[in-house]
């Protein structure tokens, strides 16, 4: 009920009487008056006159089931969503419904994490309030061997979800980080468990730092947020609605093929290293070249000195620029 209340004072942008409000839902008055108290503990700024009802007067980044529920513009993203205050991690948690039975698309996200993973067995800091800690749940029909490339189409869909939210325009880090001016702003981490060779699930857990303005001493130097590069304070939801609806586009596309070939071209666009001089790191040592952009299983292409394109697949490999980390 929370949400078509939150949904009513929204389009109106006036007063809705209280009396309308009980007709629309079929609830008492008292109902009503509770789920708006509700609401405004929650952070919505709703100004209460007794003759004429309720009124939003102002915007807020709130972020709760009920705001996502009215937000999310998407087919079938977050249809199923859970939502969590605090929550040790979004992928362990997308994890645990997925065994559950949790549909294809259910979204999971959390206002604050007490054990978010990163890649490589890292921490990934979430702290309350500052930025989008989310999982996706996705249970596709292709081959493992293509679920890694999921993590480009989630950075892919960010990029979307940032620029049509707040009109900034991060690049790519391939294969999962997300960065402005140089700085990382958004790291992907996707998971899988799979049974005869076939996949079960996927979880691809996104975390963007939207509203921090400190972050730990090993990532003060490499990490930044939206609200750094713009000056003010952003509001997550529309961010989360953005990047949910540009990720269905671009997962179609993707699951067409299974594979990057129809994305191919955007993804090259956004890549901040394209045509710069790069050091690759693996277990066997590191070597430079020059990155040239993805080939259709989405491993990086780099051309090294000597001519030979050498095709780097993501997974214990780390890419970086010659001069640090971009
Ligand atoms: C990385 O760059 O190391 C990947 C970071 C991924 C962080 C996100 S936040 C939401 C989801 N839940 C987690 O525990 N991790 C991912």
């Amino acid at each position: 009920m929370k949400a078509e209340i939150l949904k009513m004072l929204k389009e109106r942008r006036g007063f809705v009487s209280g009396q309308e409000l009980c007709e629309e839902l079929g609830v008492s008055r008292t109902a009503v008056w509770k789920a708006v108290n509700q609401l405004k503990a929650e952070g919505w700024p709703i100004e209460a006159v007794r003759s004429q009802g309720y009124r939003l007067t102002g915007e807020a980044d709130v972020m709760t089931s009920s705001e996502l529920a009215t937000i999310l513009n998407t087919s079938w993203v977050g249809r199923r969503l859970a939502y969590f205050d605090e929550t040790d991690s979004t992928n362990i948690q997308a994890r645990k419904l997925a065994e559950a039975g949790a549909p294809h698309g259910t979204l999971v996200v959390a206002d604050c994490q007490n054990a978010g993973k990163g890649r490589r067995g890292r921490t990934w800091s979430s702290p309350r309030g500052m930025g989008i800690w989310m999982s996706i749940l996705l249970r596709p029909s292709f081959p493992p061997m293509c679920a890694s490339m999921l993590t480009l189409v989630a950075g892919m869909a960010v990029v979307r979800g940032v620029e049509q939210a707040c009109s900034l325009h991060p690049l790519i880090k391939w294969p999962n980080d997300l960065v402005l001016e140089g700085k990382k702003i958004c790291g992907i981490l996707t998971e899988m468990s799979t049974e005869d060779e076939e996949i079960r699930y996927v979880v691809t857990g996104i975390g963007i730092n939207v509203n921090n303005e400190e972050f730990p001493p090993e990532i003060r130097e490499t990490a930044a947020s939206l609200r750094m590069e713009l000056g003010h304070a952003v509001r997550r939801s529309p961010v989360i609605a953005e990047t949910a609806r540009a990720f269905e586009e671009y997962y179609e596309i993707f699951s067409r093929t299974r594979d990057m070939s129809g994305l191919r071209e955007i993804y090259d666009g956004l890549l901040v290293n394209r045509g710069r001089e790069v050091c690759v790191l693996d277990s066997k040592g590191s070597y430079r070249g020059r990155a040239l952009g993805i080939d259709d299983e989405g491993s990086l292409l780099v051309e090294r000195e000597d001519g030979q394109v050498v095709h780097v697949i993501s997974g214990e490999v780390s890419v970086r620029g010659v001069y640090g980390y971009v």
